[in-house]
């Protein structure tokens, strides 16, 4: 019989895991495709990712990048068609050159280095899109909350 007025300890619980957030700008002819492939196909990976569709990742501005950050993204990806095969014939090839200058840009002000990637994934590279954003979820897991742009509330 218990003694109600006993309390019963209780085990303490593990620290809870950090989840990021990634912001994922994704042109629309590759790899918006690309993670559509990832999804029909049923490919497992992280949900950490807020997609977010442009025409173009020669139209990702680096106000959208700082942006993204000061709102509380842990992690910011850009990804286009590879060189090459850009539907607006220079636009990854301008984007390549203008995010350069972002990541020197952010890591001049401190940020990790990896919280900033750009990749190139196709229509036809579901596996790959997985394996993109499943590699940044756990470098993000490791890394730990992004504090350094974000805005105080
Ligand atoms: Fe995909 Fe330009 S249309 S990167």
């Amino acid at each position: 019989m218990s003694n109600p007025s006993q309390t019963t300890a209780t085990a303490p619980t593990a620290p809870q895991e950090h989840e990021p957030r990634i912001v994922a700008f994704q042109c629309k002819w590759c790899t918006s495709a690309g993670s559509d492939l990832a999804g029909v196909s049923r490919i497992q990976y992280p949900a950490n990712a807020v997609p977010i569709q442009v025409m173009c990742s020669g139209m990702v501005s680096p106000m959208y990048v700082l942006s993204a950050f000061n709102k509380g993204a842990d992690g910011v990806l850009v990804s286009g068609c590879h060189p090459g095969d850009c539907h607006y014939m220079k636009g990854n090839f301008f984007a390549r050159r203008k995010l350069y200058l972002v990541q020197k840009l952010l890591q001049f002000i401190g940020l990790e280095s990896d919280r900033f990637r750009m990749s190139w994934i196709s229509a036809a590279e579901g596996t790959k899109y997985a394996q993109v954003i499943s590699d940044f979820v756990r470098d993000m897991k490791a890394l730990g909350p992004q504090r350094k742009l974000k805005a105080k509330r």
